[in-house]
Formats: C-alpha cells, sequence, structure tokens
C-alpha cells in the first residue's frame, strides 16, 4: 500500500501566520505538522510516502524530510497548482500509485489512541473498495457528515450540510484499492468549485464497497484549521508527553520500532538533535 499527504491549500483561515509558509509545516508543541499525519501512515506500515503540496511550499517539505533514506522509508513529491479538492490526490498521484491500494491522510489532522496501529495495520492489509472512518464531534457542519439509519447501516453522507441528520463526520483518513483512480477521475467539481472526497466515497457507497468503522469516545481526532485547534493540538500533544514521556508522532522512533532502522542510524538521528528535549528522546530509546 501507498501513502499519501496532503498538505496544499492556502490556510486562509489562519492568516497572517499562513501567509507565506505552510500551516503543515508549522509548529504543534515541538514538531512540525506534517510529522503527525506521516507518522499515521507509518504506524500503518506504509513505507513509501507522496507529499502534495503548493508550488511555494513543496521545496520546504523536501528539504523537512528528505527522500526518506533516514527512515527506511521512499518519499516523493508532486505539485498541485490550484487547491482545488482532495479527490485530485488521485489523479495527480496516479503514476505513484501505480497498481497499489492507497491510504490519503490530510496534512492537518492527527489521530491518537489505544489500539490504532493495530487497527490501521488491519484495515491496510485486507482493502477492498474504500474505508473510512466515523468520529463523534459536538459540530458537524464543516465536515462530510455520515447519515445512518436505526440499525447503524450508512444511508448517505453530506460534505459540510447545512442541516446535518448526525454528530458523526469523516475525518481526513481515507484507505482505497485501486478502482479509487478511475473513480476520482470521474468526480466534477463542486458547487465551491472543489473535487470533493465525499463525491468519490459515494461512489463506493452506491457500490456498496464503502465501509466505516467508527472511533469511540477515547480516541483523539484533531484537525488545525483555525487558530483554536492548532493551540489546543499543541496543548493535547504537550500534555501527554509531559505526563507520560512518551512522545507522539516522533518518526524516528517509529521506523526503529518498524525495523526499518536500526540501532545506530537511530544513534545517529538522535544526536543530529541532541541539544533538544526531541533529540534526547530519541537516544533514550536506546538506553
Ligand atoms: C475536508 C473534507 C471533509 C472532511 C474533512 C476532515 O474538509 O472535505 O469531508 O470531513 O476534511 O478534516 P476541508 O478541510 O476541505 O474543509
Amino acid at each position: 500500500m501507498k501513502g499519501i499527504i496532503l498538505a496544499g491549500g492556502n490556510a486562509t483561515r489562519i492568516f497572517p501566520l499562513s501567509k507565506s509558509i505552510s500551516k503543515q509545516i508549522m509548529p504543534v508543541y515541538d514538531k512540525p505538522m506534517i510529522y503527525y499525519p506521516l507518522s499515521t501512515l507509518m504506524l500503518a506500515k506504509i513505507k513509501e510516502v507522496l507529499v502534495i503540496s503548493t508550488p511555494r511550499d513543496l521545496p520546504m517539505f523536501r528539504q523537512l524530510l528528505g527522500d526518506g533514506e533516514d527512515l527506511g522509508m521512499k518519499f516523493d513529491y508532486i505539485v498541485q497548482k490550484v487547491p482545488n479538492g482532495l479527490v485530485q490526490a488521485f489523479v495527480l498521484g496516479e503514476k505513484f500509485i501505480g497498481d497499489d491500494s492507497v491510504c490519503l491522510i490530510l496534512g492537518d489532522n492527527i489521530f491518537y489512541g489505544q489500539g490504532f496501529s493495530e487497527m490501521l495495520y488491519r484495515v491496510q492489509l485486507h482493502i477492498e473498495g474504500a474505508y473510512i472512518f466515523g468520529y463523534y464531534v459536538k459540530d458537524p457542519k464543516a465536515y462530510s457528515v455520515i447519515n445512518f439509519d436505526l440499525d447503524g447501516k450508512v444511508l448517505s453522507i453530506e460534505e459540510k450540510p447545512v442541516c446535518p441528520q448526525s454528530n458523526y463526520v469523516v475525518p481526513g483518513l481515507y484507505f482505497y484499492d485501486n478502482s479509487v483512480i478511475e473513480k476520482a477521475k470521474k468526480i466534477k467539481p463542486s458547487t465551491r468549485d472543489e473535487y470533493e472526497i465525499t463525491d468519490l466515497n459515494r461512489l463506493f457507497l452506491v457500490e456498496e464497497k464503502l465501509k466505516i468503522s467508527l472511533f469511540g469516545r477515547g480516541f483523539a481526532w484533531l484537525d488545525m484549521g483555525s487558530l483554536d485547534s492548532l493551540l489546543d493540538a499543541a496543548c493535547f500533544v504537550a500534555t501527554i508527553q509531559k505526563r507520560q514521556g512518551f512522545y507522539i508522532a516522533c518518526i524516528e522512533e517509529i521506523a526503529w520500532r518498524n525495523g526499518w532502522i536500526d540501532n545506530e542510524k537511530l544513534q545517529q538521528l538522535g544526536k543530529k538533535m541532541g541539544r533538544t528535549e526531541y533529540g534526547k528522546y530519541i537516544l533514550s530509546l536506546l538506553t
């Protein structure tokens, strides 16, 4: 399975912060935002990752992440000239995906909870059609909303409805088999002039090939579209890390635990950042 991180967009909702740099490169407590979605792909044991961003921001991601070799991974990069919707990830990424299945994650989404790695690993092992998730939020209007019947069967999904039929929304983490490429090409722009992921998921739903798992109350999903959510996410990460001492989204640690890099490599990576708490944490894993 291949992974795609979509880190495009203009993030006008957090201007002037994002006026000259990508939102997804900004700090979420102690690391750049993109580390969080990248770590999710790594927990799903996905080694080949495509980063899609704007012509302005892509070089910065390349500088930050390189070719992936340091993590025993492989990173590719593609420009999205116009931020015209998530579905374009599969059209732009067609060559990268090849004959494989694919997981798309949005560059501003953080997932955290017990059992998450195992869940991701299981999903990516047997992907047929589409696999998405549902999460209960207080205010669902800004998201893709899932409508269920009384037996819990999914009836429909709607993008940013004015009158949401439920509080369950679809987070920015999507698994698809290879048919996603051809389906993505069929999607037409919405009234907000975007190629909507919800329209794509609907194609799988009508074919009865859309699976949805719900995350429970103890699970954390945060997206960082606004200033407040950016601050909330940073506080969340800081709270967990300080309390437990385990780091969230330490990509070097995950690569090492996945067996993609050895002790020597981990030490080398840790030493480069040895003056920071992050670097010290990496080095502490070896003792
Ligand atoms: C996008 C998707 C939406 C999804 C959300 C999750 O919204 O269009 O379906 O629920 O991400 O973060 P957008 O970021 O375009 O507002």
